[in-house]
């Protein structure tokens, strides 16, 4: 049976904490240019609906890292959702390649894609919901600094209302819950999320320990964090006068500066998901200074787009004998690993 990666309240909390193992392991056997060829002859179709630097290269380079191959594809270049239906193209590409990766506006078309094609589907940010595998990266590169990941802290200062404002805040909020990572969700008043995504979260929390607080206060926000978090407040095809408006309210208060820094543990560590607006909502003292961990971070986005081919896509492939790769260290731990996701 196929598995997809497009939400991850899909996933246990032992699932996800076995992806994250995953991607420590393949990050090692990246670094001694020892990943075993699991993608030999394999191909991924790429569909990103949105630009991307850090979501389409770390999965074409992963690919190939693995011993396959992955196709880019722009709305321009093929027909998804104009001149063919979802459906056709699903069964199409999935007569093709063995995986389908694709970032859209709309949540609801990558569930319908994933529904439709019989080949792994994962999905690469829904403008409107979620991210799953920068959250993912996220958790990694939390456990990597800390050494565990739940009773982490993670203090996100921003946007949280909904749509493309908070597609990585909200699934930070479901994967710390699902998780046992705290969260400090600090917004201003009119930029928090509903109380119907709250509830939901909190519940979710209830199971996992995780502390859920939300705040418009910064200072209060940070005193306690491990992790400082940011996202964009404003967009390149926002109208000068919204922009103007959310300056005014997120400037310089909600703003992640040195002088708010000084409000939290000596410890913390900041985190962005890129691309930054330097200068809005953080500054370039804090992007570039010692609490810094953005790229870092960045280059996880490659061990996670490794581990997730890995853990979704190579299960189904049969493996190729002149490539089996039968000496190699790390087949036996990834082939583990990814035998339990499947149990
Ligand atoms: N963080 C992230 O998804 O970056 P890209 O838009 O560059 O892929």
């Amino acid at each position: 049976m196929k598995k997809d990666f497009i939400n991850v309240e899909d996933f246990t909390a032992e699932d996800l904490e076995k992806l994250v193992y995953l991607i420590q392991v393949v990050k090692k056997a990246g670094k001694e240019r020892a990943l075993p060829n699991l993608l030999y002859k394999a191909s991924i179709a790429m569909f990103f609906e949105e630009p991307s630097t850090r979501t389409r290269t770390s999965f074409e380079v992963a690919a190939t890292l693995l011993g396959g191959h992955a196709l880019y594809m722009r709305p321009g270049d093929v027909h998804l959702g104009k001149s063919e239906s979802l459906y056709d193209t699903a069964n199409v590409l999935s007569r093709m390649v063995n995986g389908i990766v694709i970032r859209a506006k709309r949540y609801q078309e990558i569930a319908d894609l994933a529904r439709y094609a019989s080949v792994p589907v994962i999905n690469a940010m829904s403008d409107d919901t979620n991210h799953p595998t920068q959250v993912l990266c996220d958790v990694f590169t939390i456990f990597e600094q800390t050494g565990k990941i739940k009773g982490n802290t993670i203090a996100f200062i921003g946007d949280s209302s909904g749509g493309s404002a908070a597609n990585v805040c909200r699934d930070l909020m479901r994967i710390s819950s699902i998780l046992g990572i705290n969260f400090n969700l600090i917004s201003p008043e009119g930029y928090q999320p509903d109380e119907k995504f709250i509830d939901h979260v909190k519940e979710i929390a209830q199971k996992s320990g995780a502390n859920i607080f939300i705040t418009d206060d910064p200072i209060e926000g940070v005193r306690n964090a491990d992790f400082i978090y940011t996202d964009e407040f404003v967009w390149y095809d926002m109208s000068p006068e919204e922009k103007e408006k959310r300056e005014r309210i997120f400037k310089p208060k909600y703003q992640v500066n040195t002088e708010l820094l000084s409000h939290a543990p000596s410890h913390v560590k900041f985190m962005h998901c890129l691309p930054a607006k330097r200068g809005e909502e953080v500054t370039d003292e804090v992007m570039d200074g010692p609490h810094s961990i953005i790229f870092e971070q960045a280059e996880n986005r490659l061990h996670t787009q490794v581990a997730l081919l890995t853990a979704f896509v190579y299960p189904r492939l049969k493996d190729n004998p002149v490539f089996a790769d039968r000496d190699n260290p790390y087949k036996t731990t990834i082939k583990a690993i990814v035998s339990e996701l499947y149990k």
